[in-house]
């Protein structure tokens, strides 16, 4: 039986079938095979590729094969400040972060206000520019190497983007784009637009470093619509088309959905603090049974249980104590408060150090990684667009 859902890149509602994502989106499994492959690279399978919370890709194969010949790629990913950040939000950044380590590759992080101004129609750009430095302090407070992390926030940087985003606009029609999209007549033609600046910074590391040969793009997968058409057009520009590793959203609270912004009930927000964090995991949905008495009798269900998500995806790294933890739960063993009440402490934690990063981040820090004050690409980019 299928429930209904719905996925767009800027809304997700209902319950996600990933395996059915795989299939209509067209993209690939992470199979054994290419665990194995990743392994041969990192030296180790990462643990959220392990856990199949990035599970799905486009060309990842190719890419680190060619990585093995010795052609490296840069990583590009980015988040759209259209609020404060929960740690959903902050997944895709945990894994970016671990692949730039691993493999000491440059990073591209794109901020997109333009795209939460033109989408959210409510928005002040005053809140938008807020939103956009806040989430960069609690993307940088996770520790992102400042020698070959370059950040591009839209508004600010346009000056780099926009003679590649307007070549890519002129190769994209617009059926192509409502076919993808879902644009409708009363869509705004800066969303329309947006696309072609999403697409840019696949293309911009090329300009920044010819020491790399490719892209690699880690994002939740409810970014692949932006990919299918940057792809499309890569090899009409002369850009070699983007690779993907796609990422499932972080389940919410609440039972269904992801993590969503318009219900904070369902999330825990960077800064929500202790007794929120508290309330929001004691009123998590669980697969427990109503009463201590039928959970030590029947066991609960892990499996629908987003306690144990959270510990699945972010809060027990060691495989064995979680597998622990999941039969312990079946069998009635634990009950759900003493499994809420240790996520409760290890979030609480997580938070007070993040927060503790947070607060040392301030303009300057900032500033070392912004791509303007890195380098200059202005002509170079020019150039490259009047030879063609
Ligand atoms: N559209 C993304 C968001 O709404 C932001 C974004 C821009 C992004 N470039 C990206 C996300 C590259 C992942 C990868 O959050």
């Amino acid at each position: 039986m299928n429930e209904e859902f719905s996925i767009t890149p800027w809304e997700v509602k209902g319950k996600i079938d990933y395996e059915r994502l795989v299939k209509s989106f067209g993209v690939k499994i992470i199979d054994d095979n290419l665990k194995s492959l990743i392994k041969k690279v990192f030296g180790e399978i990462p643990k959220l590729i392990a856990r199949n919370i990035f599970y799905s890709h486009r060309d990842l194969d190719i890419l680190l094969n060619e990585y093995l010949n010795g052609k490296k790629f840069y990583l590009y990913t980015g988040r759209g400040p259209s609020g404060p950040m929960h740690l959903g939000h902050i997944l895709p950044f945990i894994f970016t972060k671990y692949l730039q380590e691993k493999l000491s590759t440059m990073l591209i992080i794109q901020m997109t206000p333009d795209e939460k101004y033109v989408y959210h129609e409510d928005m002040r750009p005053s809140e938008v520019y807020n939103y956009t430095i806040d989430n960069i302090r609690d993307i940088l407070a996770l520790g992102f190497n400042s020698q070959n992390t370059y950040i591009i926030d839209d508004i600010r940087n346009i000056n780099f983007l926009y003679p590649l985003a307007i070549s890519v606009a002129r190769k994209v029609t617009f059926s192509t784009a409502r076919a993808v999209f879902g644009f409708t007549p009363e869509t705004n033609i800066g969303l329309i637009f947006y696309m072609a600046i999403q697409a840019a910074p696949a293309f911009i590391g090329y300009f920044i470093s010819d020491e790399y040969k490719y892209c690699l793009i880690p994002a939740a997968i409810d970014q692949d619509p932006y990919w299918r058409i940057t792809r499309d057009i890569a090899g009409k520009l002369g850009f070699p088309k983007p690779a993907q590793i796609h990422g499932k959203l972080l389940p919410s609270l609440k039972a269904t959905g992801k993590m969503s912004t318009s219900e904070p009930e369902s999330a825990i927000y960077l800064s929500d603090d202790d007794d929120i964090v508290k309330t929001k995991i004691l009123n998590a949905f669980t697969g427990g049974q109503p009463t201590a008495r039928e959970q030590r009798l029947y066991g609960g269900n892990p499996e629908i249980c987003t306690v144990y998500m959270y510990y699945y995806y972010l809060f027990e790294e060691d495989d064995r104590k979680l597998m622990e933890r999941y039969t312990k739960c079946k069998n009635g063993e634990i009950l759900c408060g003493e499994c809420k009440e240790e996520l409760s402490r290890r979030i609480i934690n997580f938070l007070s150090q993040h927060r503790r990063r947070k607060e040392k981040i301030d303009d300057e820090y900032i500033e070392k990684y912004m791509i303007d004050s890195k380098v200059n690409l202005e002509d170079q980019i020019k150039k490259y667009l009047l030879l063609r």
